[in-house]
């Protein structure tokens, strides 16, 4: 038996770059860079390196970048001053705020401080809303389930029709909008969850299956029904064992070695998903920069 093909998020990723970076030379012609402003708070050691490949990869298409450090201890009443001074700065058309967030925030009130049309995350009820009614022409998408969806319509085409989809996690960021997307596309969509009570048994059934948990090689090789297009989410770190030392090691939602022995596509970790959010995150705050003509 084959084993199943690798999915290239870095390189479609890099692609994607090269388009963006075309489209935004022209914007220039016409007066508009397209700005982002990246706000962190706090030390997280992971957001710090996702905020870093952010702005270096906005650096790389030409737009204009800031990126607002606050410490962790900020009260909330400052960061919706910034949010209210970047909401109403006509150089910046996209914001984020990198979660999570210092206990001591209201996410929700923070996330929904950022007006719509510069909401480049895709995490305010007006997107979230336009995602669930079907208008994707209007919506920012989260940029984590956009990336997915190209490149599993790169590997079944843009209609789904007649196909089963998993998504593996529920969480506003990831589950409930792959969810959608899927379901826009015309597959035919299950949520796994906590509380499911069989989901190896619902996984089997999949033709797609989009894990997005956080438990390291929770879906096994036995669970996949074979030439499964498989998209693993996970970004978990794990210590292995390697000649007698402990090292620190990146591993996804999925069991790697079983399932690409079933799958007929599966995304690898890293290399796959995480490349495709950034990307489509510039794609969110180019078609922003556009919107401002
Ligand atoms: N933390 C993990 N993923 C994301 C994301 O897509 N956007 C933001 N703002 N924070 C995140």
């Amino acid at each position: 038996m084959s084993t199943a093909l690798l999915i290239n998020g870095k390189q479609k990723a890099q692609e994607l770059t090269v388009t963006i970076k075309e489209a935004t030379l022209k914007l220039k012609q016409e007066g508009i860079i397209p700005g982002l402003a990246v706000v962190i708070i706090g030390e997280d050691p992971a957001s710090q390196v996702y905020v870093r490949n952010k702005k270096r990869t906005a650096e790389e298409c030409g737009f204009s970048s800031t990126q607002h450090s606050l410490d962790k201890d900020v009260s909330e009443q400052e960061v919706l001053n910034l949010i209210k001074t970047l909401n109403e700065d006509s150089a910046v058309h996209g914001i984020l705020v990198q979660l999570p967030l210092p206990r001591n925030l209201n996410e929700e009130l923070i996330t929904q401080s950022i007006v719509p049309e510069k909401d480049v995350d895709g995490f305010h009820y007006i997107n979230i809303g336009k995602l669930a009614a079907g208008d994707l022409e209007n919506a920012f998408v989260p940029c984590t389930p956009a990336g997915c969806m190209l490149m599993i319509e790169d590997q079944l085409g843009k209609d789904l029709s007649g196909l089963n989809a998993t998504v593996i996690g529920r969480s506003n960021i990831v589950g409930k909008p792959m969810a959608s997307l899927l379901l826009q596309a015309n597959a035919t969509v299950t949520i796994c969850h906590k509380a499911t009570k069989d989901v190896p048994g619902i996984v089997k059934q999949s033709d797609i299956v989009v894990a997005a948990v956080g438990r390291p090689d929770m879906i096994k090789g036995n669970w996949i029904k074979p030439g499964a297009v498989v998209i693993d989410v996970g970004i978990n770190r794990i210590e292995v064992e390697e000649n007698g030392e402990m090292k620190s090691k990146l591993t996804g939602d999925v069991d790697f070695d079983e399932v690409v022995m079933v799958a007929s596509a599966i995304t690898p970790v890293p290399g796959g998903v995480g490349p495709m959010t950034i990307a489509m995150l510039m794609f969110n705050t180019l078609r922003s920069a556009k919107n401002s003509q």
